[in-house]
Order: C-alpha cells, then sequence, then structure tokens
C-alpha cells in the first residue's frame, strides 16, 4: 500500500517536521531515510515546542511504528538525550526502530568535522560541526561502526580498535578502545531495545496495506549527488534515497510530496542567487524567527526561486508540493519571484544551471507580484491564492497545502473552503 516521500525542495529547514506531523496522524510508520543530527525539524503542538533532531517526525502521536533507517548516522549520546527530553515530556519512545545497519557518529568524526572547517577557513562549508561527513566517509571508506556492533561488546571493541589505529594517528587527544567501549555502554544499553530489522519490518507493513511515510531530511540543493556541491551535505536527501536508505525497492514509492518555504532560506556558505541584499533580509528573517533549530545560526533569507524549485521538482520526481510560511510574507506590499536566471553571457535560462560557473553567477530575474498586507489566518485572499496559483502554473504541480503559522493546525488544504473564501 501507499509509500508516500516527504523531501525538502530547497536548502533545508522548509518546514518538512511540521509537514510530516501533520501527515503522520493518517500514517502508520513514518520513517527517516538519511542524515543524521544535522538536522531540526521543530513541530508546534497546541503551542508546545518539539525539536527533534533524529527521531522521525511522527513520535509526537503514540501508537506509530517510527523508524530510522539504515541510511541514516546517529550521534549515540544525542540520541539518548533525544530520547529522555521526548519521556520527560510525556512522550512515549516505545515506537521507535532503528536499522541495525544505520552508522554510527564517534568522538573522532565531530572533532574532525570541526578540525577540516578550521583548516578550510575562508572555504568552509558551514556544516553544523556534528561529524556528518566524517562519518559518511567513514562509512564509504568501510570503517564505519554501525548501531548492530552495539549489539555486542566484543565486536564493538575489536571496530574500536580497528578505527582507533587509524583515527588516534591524527586525533589531539588519542583515545583507548577499551576506555571508549566502556563509556559506550551505557548508551548502548540504553539503544539496544530499539534496534530491529526495519527494512523487513517496512515491507511488512506495505504488504500489509498500511500507510508509511517516508521523512527526508535536508533538502534537495544540499543533496550529495544533485545539490550546489561542495557547499552540501554527505547524504542524499533527494526522493530517489528514500528506497535505499530504509531498504525497500522503489517501485513501493507512490507518491513524493516536497516541501518549500514561500521564500527560501540557507543556512551555511554557498551560492545563493535571491538572497536579499537590504533591509528585507532581517525583516523576513524576524518575521519568519529564521535562526537554525540545531546550531542557532541565523538563516540567510531570499525570495522565492522557482529556478531552484522546478529543477527539485524533476529530480525528486515530486507529485505535489507543500508551500510553508505563506504568512511570512503577509508583510510586504510586493514580492519578488525569481522566474528566470541571467547567465554570465547575457543569456536567460528557466533551468538550474547544470555548471557550478553559471550557478554561481546567476542573476535571478524577478517578477513582482503583488502582497495581500492582512494576516491569513482562517481565509486566503485572492492575492495570497494568486501568488500560490503563480507558482504552481510555474512548476506544473499542485501545490497541495498551504502553511500559515507554526502550529500543526496552521495548515490550508486546496480542497478547504479556506482556500477559496475572499
Ligand atoms: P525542517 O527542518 O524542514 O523540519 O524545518 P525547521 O523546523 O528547521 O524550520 C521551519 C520553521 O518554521 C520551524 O520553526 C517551524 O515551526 C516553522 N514553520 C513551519 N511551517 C510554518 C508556517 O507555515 N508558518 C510559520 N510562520 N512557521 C512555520
Ligand atoms: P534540516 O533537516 C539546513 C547544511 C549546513 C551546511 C551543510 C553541510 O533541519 O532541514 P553538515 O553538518 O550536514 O555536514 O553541513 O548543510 N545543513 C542544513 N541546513 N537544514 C538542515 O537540516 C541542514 N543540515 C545540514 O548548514 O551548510
Ligand atoms: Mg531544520
Amino acid at each position: 500500500m501507499p509509500a508516500t516521500v516527504i523531501v525538502g525542495a530547497q536548502w533545508g529547514d522548509e518546514g518538512k517536521g511540521k509537514i510530516v506531523d501533520l501527515l503522520a496522524q493518517s500514517s502508520d510508520f513514518v520513517c527517516r531515510y538519511q542524515g543524521g543530527p544535522n538536522a531540526g525539524h521543530t513541530i508546534v503542538r497546541h503551542g508546545e515546542t518539539f525539536k527533534l533532531h533524529h527521531v522521525p517526525s511522527g513520535i509526537l502521536y503514540g501508537g506509530k511504528i517510527c523508524v530510522v533507517g539504515a541510511g541514516c548516522v546517529i550521534d549515540p549520546g544525542l540520541l539518548v538525550r533525544e530520547l529522555n527530553d521526548l519521556e520527560e515530556r510525556g512522550i512515549s519512545t516505545e515506537g521507535l526502530r532503528i536499522s541495525g545497519n544505520a552508522h554510527l557518529i564517534m568522538p573522532w568524526h565531530v572533532a574532525s568535522d570541526s578540525a577540516s572547517e578550521r583548516r578550510l577557513g575562508k572555504l568552509q562549508i558551514g556544516t553544523t560541526r556534528r561529524g556528518i561527513g566524517p562519518a559518511y566517509a567513514d562509512k564509504a571508506a568501510r570503517l564505519g561502526i554501525r548501531v548492530q556492533d552495539i549489539l555486542d561488546a566484543k565486536i564493538l571493541r575489536q571496530k574500536f580498535e580497528t578505527a582507533l589505529a587509524e583515527k588516534n594517528r591524527v586525533l589531539d587527544e588519542p583515545l583507548e578502545a577499551g576506555d571508549l567501549a566502556d563509556r559506550m555502554e551505557t548508551c548502548a544499553a540504553r539503544l539496544r531495545p530499539y534496534i530491529a530489522d526495519t527494512s523487513l519490518l517496512v515491507d511488512q507493513a506495505l504488504r500489509a496495506g498500511e500507510r508509511v511515510l517516508l521523512e527526508g531530511a535536508q533538502g534537495t540543493l544540499l543533496d550529495l549527488d544533485h545539490g550546489t556541491y561542495p557547499f552540501v551535505t554527505s547524504s542524499n536527501p533527494v526522493a530517489g534515497a528514500a528506497a535505499t536508505g530504509i531498504g525497500i525497492g522503489p517501485t513501493r514509492i507512490d507518491s513524493v510530496v516536497g516541501v518549500a518555504k514561500a521564500y527560501v532560506t540557507r543556512v551555511g556558505e554557498g551560492p545563493f542567487p535571491t538572497e536579499i541584499d537590504g533591509p528585507d533580509e532581517a525583516r523576513v528573517r524576524e518575521l519568519g524567527e529564521e535562526y537554525g533549530t540545531t546550531t542557532g545560526r541565523e538563516r540567510r533569507c531570499g525570495w522565492l526561486d522557482l529556478v531552484a524549485l522546478r529543477f527539485a521538482a524533476r529530480v525528486n520526481g515530486m507529485t505535489s508540493l507543500a508551500l510553508t510560511k505563506l504568512d511570512v510574507l503577509s508583510a510586504f506590499a510586493e514580492i519578488p519571484v525569481c522566474t528566470r536566471y541571467r547567465l554570465p553571457d547575457g543569456s536567460e535560462t528557466d533551468e538550474f544551471p547544470a555548471h557550478q560557473s553559471d550557478f554561481h553567477h546567476a542573476r535571478p530575474v524577478y517578477e513582482t507580484l503583488p502582497g495581500w498586507r492582512e494576516p491569513l489566518d482562517d481565509r486566503l485572499p485572492p492575492a495570497a491564492r494568486s501568488y500560490v496559483e503563480f507558482v504552481e502554473s510555474a512548476l506544473e504541480l499542485e501545490v497541495s497545502m498551504i502553511g500559515t503559522g507554526a502550529d500543526r493546525e496552521s495548515v490550508i488544504t486546496r480542497d478547504q473552503p479556506a482556500y477559496s473564501r475572499s
């Protein structure tokens, strides 16, 4: 039965957590397929705020199975803290299942993430410094420590010895395998009950006709293969990776919901054609509360980029789009929307440039749409509807959900009277 992917369509922080939380209501399984604690998904439920980093956004409902798939990387200490926090707030974590094939972020990964950023100096990526890149690099180098290794203290110690023989050569403070294994034991004991064959579980659920949500972290433009390399993360957020990250076949996926803000933000370094240069940037940041969930950094803010969004619709095979934070634009009398890029040779294109130099030098060509200057409490004013329909016709894709506030309830779906009531 249906598996739906929820994928970020921009540079992350599009509001995926909230959309997943909403769709989780009518799902049985919610599964994270890539990324790690670089992700920060904020969910506001009846005024109470939850920030999730590892745990899928479906956890706030009891009775859902929430899977952390093989494509994820996990910082065991942070995950334990997240589980304790949730439980202290009365949220059961009983439904959590962690793939034994997911990789663990170790202290040397965190240390080398920061060291590499320092070394890069002005060329730094602006990572979250959570050890994501080094953990995925070790996974590819076949030096990684996997979740299933914590099931057996002897295996874990052996793996630590093998890894540390190499890592200690570059660590400022060398680590001792036995020590580390002892320190890990508390975390391991806490996490062991959640470890499961999650690929099998999801397959069985699909066969039984249950509804499965596959939740991406980060966003399309941060994808290792298709994003703005090297200013990307070290995994594949795109929808195609949901199948590998969970361990199901691509034929099991039947819809892909992209999530995009009604404008754009980016945390970290790298090209950003529609970044606002002027006081409107601070205004968007303030109104949208654009500060990183994971690092607290200011997010860079820009106008909606339809060239990049069309690219995201293509590489993900989106079947619909959720457009979040439309309420933030209520403050503006006029709203620029980028429909094309002007390239260094003077030509214009509405296709995302395949070559990095073209993208780095692309200048946005804007169309200015009228604002609505009123709150979106319980209906969309005609100008807000026109904004949504402009996006739909540029992308040839239905905008199925519109975010009008941070709270779980603040979403208008296309079929609600609130969409068309004027
Ligand atoms: P994610 O990483 O994609 O899950 O997004 P984040 O949680 O990092 O950032 C999105 C932020 O926008 C969060 O603080 C959400 O509570 C908030 N948010 C989500 N949808 C809306 C919306 O429609 N309107 C407003 N004003 N805030 C929203
Ligand atoms: P969610 O899931 C926004 C960015 C970092 C940096 C780059 C690489 O909340 O949307 P990394 O630590 O992954 O090696 O950093 O990717 N980045 C994110 N930006 N939202 C995220 O996650 C991000 N995860 C990583 O800022 O530019
Ligand atoms: Mg986020």
